[in-house]
């Protein structure tokens, strides 16, 4: 069985708005219901924990699974003050039930998850047990420690931009996540506890379409995208 976690418990400062940006809509629909269309339209994903904030609760009930039916939505959980801590809290509901053999962890405001992409991260956590979403580099990259001057041009052939889906066998992440409680370790993706665990993690293909909502431009070039799809 695989199930899904979809972090959605950040406060999204950067957007300007009282309404975090999960919640804003993008062609009239909630940011966090695009992201959950598509985990809800992918036959091989049996389940799906949504992690919120407790102060969105009233918020995600009705705007999002008020006004759309998810069948596979199976629990929302509340995530802490970390990206890391709220994914967790979900995946503590899920090691708990036994149930699954993987999961596919999702930032909540990457609206655009293809199915191609998900199926190509299902495929690739049931070959190698950790899989990590990720598109080349494109631009030069420059490595600085003042941030002032240019110490060094990086190669970026050797340079890849991590997305999600990252997706793990089960006893694998809970053996990470437990790893970095117990060190203190703070990463900003899932794949990070993994890598320092020594074991693999292997690229899947991501997509420039897979965007992560973080400012308002975003929302243009979202619907840019949106639109483009439909035609
Ligand atoms: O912080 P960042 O913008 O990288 O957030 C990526 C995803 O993690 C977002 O969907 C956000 O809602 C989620 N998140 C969370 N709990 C936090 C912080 C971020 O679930 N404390």
């Amino acid at each position: 069985m695989i199930s899904a976690i979809i972090v959605a418990a950040g406060v999204g400062e950067r957007v300007n708005s009282v309404v975090p940006k999960q919640y804003l809509p993008l062609m009239g629909k909630p940011v966090l219901a695009h992201t959950l269309d598509a985990f809800e339209n992918c036959p091989a994903i049996s389940e799906i924990v949504v992690v919120i904030s407790p102060f969105h609760r009233e918020i995600f009930l009705q705007e999002v699974m008020g006004r759309f039916s998810y069948k596979r939505v199976r629990e929302f959980v509340f995530g802490g003050s970390t990206r890391q801590e709220s994914v967790y809290q979900g995946l503590k509901v899920i090691k708990e039930r036994g149930e699954s053999q993987f999961v596919l962890i999702h930032d909540g405001v990457r609206p655009l998850i293809s199915q191609n992409l998900l199926k190509r991260c299902i495929e690739g956590v049931r070959e190698h047990q950790a899989v990590c979403s990720a598109v080349p580099c494109v631009d030069t990259l420059k490595f600085t420690r003042d941030g002032k001057t240019i110490e060094q041009t990086l190669d970026r052939t050797k340079i890849w931009r991590a997305q999600t889906p990252q997706a793990f066998e089960i006893s694998l992440i809970w053996e990470a996540f437990q790893r970095a409680e117990e060190d203190g370790f703070a990463g900003t993706d899932d794949a990070s506890l993994v890598e320092r665990l020594g074991k693999p993690v292997y690229f899947v293909t991501g997509s420039e379409e897979n965007l992560k909502i973080t400012t308002p431009e975003d929302f243009l070039r979202a619907e840019e995208w949106l639109r483009w799809k439909d035609r």
